[in-house]
């Protein structure tokens, strides 16, 4: 049997594209049909599909819920046609469409995301909120901190930048929640990139210096969390993220995943660790990749990346198919 280092090397790379490929496909059908539900149900059904015809033996650690409220996709679910002991075990985290209600009003930066590690190399976070804040690449280590204020860390990314903390451009979930994080970035004079959703690409925004984004900062999806650490790890970019509990049900389910210390700010590492290949396909036009395009004479194209952690490779695939 190969190592599955191996397998991650020589036959996924690729593959991982044609699958957040068919999803975004998928869910670009139904782009600004108002219907987010079915544009998710699009993307998972296609996804899957794509993930078993694989020879891996593969299992979603993140997804689309626990068994009994996600019919496909589920955490735990076997995906791939490698058997079990004959194929690499593999797992995987996945959002098919990471911005559903941007897909349905036709918004920008909708993505089909997935990323895979080597079994026990993501974290299983439960479908809970999570406190993020990120950097770029080129800062010095831990100069982001969950326990320091809003001025502190924008202040230490400001100085090593070596501009004023005014000049430093941070990215926000558009969310009442975030009125605090916000009002205070407003007193410093930061530039704020508030988004409607998608903070999978809000954090990878951080790394590209075409985005003029700094930061981000804001609660989210803690899954979500987990994906944007995969690509970090493989372009480079700093991140912290502790799990956010709103009640005892939520708390259970961190148990129930091995979770024992509720307040753990968790590192880069510690959410995607190992060689880590992350994929995303853009299903609408956005920050890092162009959306689904439907050309005249039954063309369509469609931008991809698909980055590595071992070999820090970022590859941009822009395709060109047969709608049918
Ligand atoms: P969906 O694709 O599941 O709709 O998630 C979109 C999203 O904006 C995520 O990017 C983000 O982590 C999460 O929702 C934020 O949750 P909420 O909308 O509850 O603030």
């Amino acid at each position: 049997m190969p190592k599955s280092s191996d397998i991650l090397d020589r036959v996924l790379v690729m593959e991982m594209v044609r699958v957040t490929e068919a999803a975004a496909v998928s869910a670009a059908n139904l782009i600004g049909r108002g219907d987010e539900k079915a544009a998710d149900a699009a993307a998972v059904e296609a996804m899957r599909a794509a993930l078993n015809k694989l020879d891996i033996c593969g299992t979603v650690v993140i997804g689309e819920g626990e068994r009994d409220e996600a019919p496909m996709l589920f955490i735990g679910e076997k995906v791939g046609c490698g058997g079990e002991g004959e194929a690499p075990a593999i797992d995987i985290a996945l959002d098919p469409l990471e911005g559903t209600t941007i897909t349905a009003k036709a918004g920008p930066n909708a993505l089909a995301v997935l990323a895979i590690a080597e079994k026990g190399n993501l974290l299983n976070a439960p479908d809970v909120y999570m406190d993020k804040l990120a950097v770029g690449p080129g800062y010095s280590d831990n100069i982001i901190d969950l326990d320091k204020t809003v001025l502190e860390n924008v202040s230490a990314v400001a100085k090593e930048k070596g501009v004023a903390p005014a000049d430093i451009i941070v990215c926000v979930l558009d969310r009442p929640r975030h009125e605090k994080i916000i009002s205070e970035l407003r007193q410093i004079g930061c530039g704020i990139m508030l988004i409607p959703d998608g903070d999978v690409a809000g954090v990878i925004a951080t790394t590209d210096e075409e985005t003029t984004v700094d930061m981000y900062m804001g609660s989210g999806g803690a899954p979500e969390g987990v994906l944007a650490a995969a690509a970090l790890r493989c372009v480079g970019g700093q991140f912290k993220g502790r799990l956010l509990f709103r009640n005892d049900d939520e708390r259970q389910r961190a148990y129930k995943w091995g979770i024992e210390d509720l307040d753990k700010i968790y590192d880069l590492k510690e959410l995607a660790t190992g060689d880590v290949i992350f994929a995303a396909t853009g299903v609408t036009d956005g920050s890092l990749l162009e959306g689904v395009k439907k050309l005249r004479g039954g063309k369509m194209t469609t931008e991809s990346v698909v980055m590595r952690a071992s070999s820090g490779t970022v590859r941009w695939v822009k395709s060109e198919q047969q709608l049918n």
